[in-house]
């Protein structure tokens, strides 16, 4: 497995495209899933210095905090709560432009602008979602949706 990481500058696209090779190598041929997840959540984070990268898996109703990086964030969404309960229940990724205008959004931090949420499906069934936060306004669009969902299958 590789264990350094090829920064790659360019616009968005070119920057997921350089980097994700480098992830699909980094996961490969270790089954477990956190550590998987700590170390793209790492990746994301160096790549693209997201405010805020990370996991909530599913237990029972609930999503619980996983792997991340960024300011400290809280533990537990119900299903349905927030933008991330949202997208689990829907089982559909979520682009937020403006939080603010998220009914329910739940502000870990209140220098979160926008953000995305993408679900985590294994066998049929979501088992985590990853949420990506940004400090500006209307940060992410179809090329992240692209991207992260092909990350997201690397788990
Ligand atoms: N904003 C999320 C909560 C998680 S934090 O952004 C890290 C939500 O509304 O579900």
């Amino acid at each position: 497995m590789a264990e350094t990481l090829q920064l790659t500058s360019g616009d968005k696209a070119t920057q997921y495209e350089a980097l994700l090779p480098q992830l699909s190598a980094l996961v490969a041929g270790e089954p477990d899933l956190i550590a998987n997840m700590a170390n793209l959540a790492a990746a994301l984070r160096m790549q693209f210095n997201f405010f805020w990268v990370g996991f909530y898996l599913v237990q029972g109703n609930e999503l619980v905090l996983g792997p991340f990086q960024g300011p400290v964030a809280c533990t537990r969404i119900a299903r349905g709560k927030g933008v991330c309960g949202t997208a689990w229940m829907r089982g559909k990724t979520l682009v937020v432009p403006d939080v603010d205008a998220f009914p329910g959004h739940i502000a870990c931090s209140s220098l979160s602008r926008s953000e995305i949420v993408v679900p985590i499906y294994k066998q049929g069934e979501i088992i985590a979602v990853l949420d990506v936060d940004s400090d500006q306004p209307d940060h992410f669009d179809e090329t992240d949706v692209t991207y992260l969902t092909q990350l997201s299958r690397l788990l």
